[in-house]
């Protein structure tokens, strides 16, 4: 068992599983929106935590798109996962206020201590992690965050410990 098997309660961006009419009937009660598709994807994406590859045949088909004009948006933004989050979110600040607060000393540490790349997520499915580009803490860098709550100053020690936090000191 890894040794970081998570003890607090889930990610809520690990989202609901994926379900085909839970995703037309999200996609049908944006459809009549202004510029639909973004909203569509914002929507389905925080229901399911990714917009699953099945929903894009669905979209396509709601707003008369072309199912490569909706795959080029969800490649586009870096907010739309294509699979499933794991049972917690890392994001890490990699704009140039952390950058030069020895930010990536601790993005190496980060993707080390949870064994996963940026973009990916870990082996055990217990953490995603991602970058992000400044997260409003510049003044207090270098800043992450771990399922939605922010963090600032964060040292490599820091981050172990939050970690140890969330996983009830399992590591
Ligand atoms: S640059 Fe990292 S929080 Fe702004």
């Amino acid at each position: 068992m890894s040794g970081l098997a998570a003890a607090r309660s889930p990610n809520k961006s690990a989202g609901n599983p994926w379900d085909r009419d839970a995703a037309r009937g999200i996609v049908q009660e944006h459809r009549n929106l202004e510029g639909a598709l973004l909203p569509i994807l914002h929507a389905l994406n925080e229901h399911f935590g990714y917009v699953d590859a099945e929903a894009v045949p669905i979209i396509a088909d709601e707003l008369n798109l072309s199912r490569a004009e909706v795959h080029g948006v969800i490649s586009f933004y870096h907010d739309f996962r294509k699979e499933p989050a794991g049972r917690h979110v890392v994001k890490v600040c990699r704009a140039e206020a952390c950058q030069s607060m020895d930010g990536r000393t601790l993005e190496t540490h980060v993707a080390k201590r949870l064994k996963a790349e940026f973009g990916a997520t870990s082996a055990d499915r217990n953490f995603t992690l991602e970058a992000v580009y400044c997260l409003g803490l510049c003044a207090c860098s270098p800043a992450l965050m771990v399922d939605g709550e922010l963090h600032a100053r964060v040292t490599p020690a820091r981050f172990d410990a939050i970690i140890a936090d969330l996983t009830g000191g399992k590591s």
